[in-house]
C-alpha cells in the first residue's frame, strides 16, 4: 500500500477543497491510501510523513508566495532535512489563488525548491495547457495553463463552496492520481509494495 500524505494549509477553506480533490484523485488508484494533512496538526503527523511513499504540498497564493502557516511548516520540517528523511521521496505541489495568474506559479516554484532542498523526486502535473485556443473553454481540464503543479483559482468575493471552479478541482483530482500512480511504480521499482 503506497501512502499519499498531502500537507497543506487553507485559510478561508478554498485550497481546502483542493486537497479534498487531490486525494479524491489519488484514492482512485488501487493500493493507495491518501493521509490529508493540515499544517496546523502537522506536529502530530511527522511519523505518517515519514511513512509516506509521496508527499504533496498544497498551499493558498498569499502575497505572491506561500502562506506563512504554510512557511512555518517548511521551516518547522529542517529537523527532517538535516537527516536528510525525505529523500527520494516523490513530491509535488498545488496552489489556489484569487486571481487567474495571482503569481501562483512563484508558489508552486517555492515548493518544488523545497522538495529539491529534501532531495525529493519532483512530479509535474502532466497535463498540456488547457482553455488556449480558439477551440479552449474555462472548463478544459489545466485551463490555467500550469506545468510545474495544480493551479486552481476561487473568486475573492465568494466562499469555499463556490470556488476553486469544477476545472481546477478535476485537474486537482488528475495530479493527485498522477502521483498516486508514479507511487505504485516507485516502490515496485525498490522491490517495496505496490
Ligand atoms: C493575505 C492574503 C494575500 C493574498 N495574496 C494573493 C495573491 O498574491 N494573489 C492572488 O491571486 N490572491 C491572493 N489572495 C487571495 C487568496 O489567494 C484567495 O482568496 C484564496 O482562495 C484563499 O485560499 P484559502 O481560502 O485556502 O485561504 C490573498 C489573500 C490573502 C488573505
Amino acid at each position: 500500500m503506497s501512502l499519499i500524505a498531502i500537507v497543506y494549509h487553507s485559510g478561508y477553506g478554498h485550497t481546502a477543497r483542493q486537497a479534498e480533490a487531490v486525494a479524491r484523485g489519488a484514492l482512485t488508484v488501487p493500493g493507495v491510501s491518501a493521509a490529508l494533512i493540515k499544517v496546523e496538526e502537522a506536529e502530530r503527523h511527522w511519523a505518517d510523513l515519514e511513512k509516506a511513499e509521496a508527499i504533496i504540498f498544497g498551499s493558498p497564493t498569499y502575497m505572491g508566495s506561500a502562506s506563512a502557516q504554510f512557511k512555518a511548516f517548511m521551516d518547522a520540517s529542517s529537523r527532517v532535512w538535516v537527516e536528510q528523511g525525505w529523500k527520494d521521496k516523490l513530491a509535488a505541489g498545488f496552489t489556489n489563488s484569487s486571481s487567474q495568474s495571482g503569481d501562483k506559479l512563484a508558489t508552486l516554484q517555492q515548493l518544488a525548491i523545497f522538495a529539491a532542498q529534501h532531495a525529493m523526486v519532483w512530479v509535474g502535473l502532466g497535463l498540456m495547457p488547457g482553455n488556449n485556443s480558439s477551440a479552449g473553454r474555462a472548463e478544459d481540464l489545466n485551463r490555467l495553463g500550469s506545468f510545474l503543479g495544480a493551479m486552481a483559482q476561487s473568486n475573492a468575493d465568494q466562499g469555499p463552496e463556490y470556488g476553486p471552479t469544477p476545472a481546477d478541482l478535476k485537474t486537482a483530482e488528475h495530479l493527485g492520481r498522477r502521483v498516486a500512480e508514479a507511487a505504485n511504480r516507485w516502490s515496485a521499482g525498490r522491490g517495496g509494495p505496490a
